[in-house]
């Protein structure tokens, strides 16, 4: 049969994605994902939260239409998303300073701001964290951006370049867009201190770059307000900048795509106007959003007792991944006593940047079933006390082959 499609060649798969899809196909029963950051508790399950259970019901009994969200989303989770970032109290909301769009997912929130960038600041480039999340290249990329790098991650020292970092920041060209990692830094887990948040910021307003801050974890390094250290900070400052946020992990509602793009400009006839912009690029790439998650999302931060329930939930969940970590930890140090892997814990977040190299990784897969990404990141939130030392002493095993 003849075919149009005939030359089309296959891609790669995701270095992310694609190791769950090779998890998946795996028919092992010691199989371990360790790839994908997805939280999992105690018993490795993946958990629906109580308060997106009981907001759920609530959701079914008040839901009266099926008809098309607005192009911007439920107005009530985009406020309640303006409230996390900022503070109920933040000058920026109460002078309507800030406009927030619903998207899908925090990929889509870093696509439609990548989108606004391209319309916009289109020979502007963009700069990110080396290394970053593997999607965000692509994503800015894919919007017809140059994308290049600035120094982060110090393999000596296992922490941040920071000195390095600050001077590549202080030689770009003004209007550079600069992404940054609000916090739980993905794949490091390296995190700037308050201080070098105010160099990072300082550096921004004197340069003219335009901050562009990713927020995928807010919750899960410390506590909601102190993750927004950076978006806040950046607002006190006056800056006008980008957020991405996403509920993924923070509500553990990773499939109904739930994140928002918000834009801090310098008064509210701006921000009227950014959003009447980013709503033309919604039209143009998926025309309104789904509604489901954003509902359950906006039903559980706009209802006291939902919210309240939402908060110990993630409290919970951030206590679980500090407790692996630290167990990750003790356990490889009886593993593999002659290697010092405490730096692991000083990261914070879902991820541990082991160190391993790509072969350790490769040889884990195949010797023993666990999946973890080839930059060496373990997703230390889908760790438990079950498979604890079945990953380490694969870890070990590896090490001692010499691979
Ligand atoms: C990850 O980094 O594993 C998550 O953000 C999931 C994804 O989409 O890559």
């Amino acid at each position: 049969m003849r075919s149009f499609f005939t030359d089309i060649p296959a891609a790669k798969p995701d270095p992310i994605l694609g190791v769950t899809e090779a998890f998946r196909a795996d028919t092992s029963p010691n199989k371990v994902n360790l790839g994908v950051g997805v939280y999992q508790n105690a018993l490795g399950a993946m958990p629906i939260l109580n308060c997106v259970k009981e907001a759920a019901s609530l959701w079914i009994s008040q839901e009266d239409t099926k008809t098309y969200l607005p192009i911007d989303g439920v107005a009530t989770f985009n406020s309640a998303t303006q409230i996390n970032l900022f503070g109920a109290d933040s000058p920026v909301i109460k002078e309507k300073r800030a406009t927030t769009v619903q998207c899908v997912g925090g990929s889509g929130a870093l696509k439609l701001g990548a989108e606004f960038l391209k319309s916009f600041f289109s020979s502007s480039d963009v700069y990110v964290s080396d290394p970053t999340w593997d999607n965000h290249q692509v994503l800015f990329g894919s919007a017809g951006l140059k994308v290049s790098t600035y120094p982060y991650y110090d393999s000596n020292t296992c922490g941040l370049k920071r000195d390095t970092m600050l001077e590549a920041l202080h030689t770009l060209p003004s209007r550079s867009v600069v992404l940054l990692h609000a916090c739980c830094h993905n794949p490091t887990g390296v995190d700037l201190t308050p201080a070098d948040w105010e160099a990072v910021a300082e550096i921004c307003e004197q340069r003219g770059l335009i901050p562009f801050i990713d927020m995928a974890y807010q919750g899960f390094a410390e506590s909601l307000e102190q993750d927004a250290y950076a978006v806040r900070l950046f607002a006190q400052r006056g800056l006008t900048y980008l957020v991405s946020n996403s509920y993924a992990k923070s509500f553990s509602v990773y499939r109904e795509r739930a994140g928002a793009i918000t834009v801090v400009t310098a008064s509210s006839e701006e921000a009227t106007r950014v959003n009447s912009q980013l709503k033309r690029l919604v039209r143009t790439i998926y025309s309104s959003p789904p509604s489901y998650g954003a509902q359950l999302i906006s039903l559980v931060l706009n209802t006291p007792r939902l919210k309240e329930m939402w908060l110990v939930e993630l409290a919970e969940m951030k206590n679980r991944i500090l407790d692996m970590r630290a167990l990750f930890v003790e356990t490889l140090r009886s593993a593999v006593p002659d290697r010092d892997f405490s730096f692991i814990l000083q990261q914070r977040g879902m991820f541990s940047y082991s160190g391993l190299s790509s072969s350790v990784i490769r040889e884990i897969r195949s010797s023993h079933n666990i999946y973890a990404l080839e930059s060496g990141r373990i997703c230390v939130a889908a760790m438990n006390e079950n498979n604890m030392e079945y990953v380490c002493n694969a870890i070990a095993a590896a090490l001692k082959k010499g691979v």
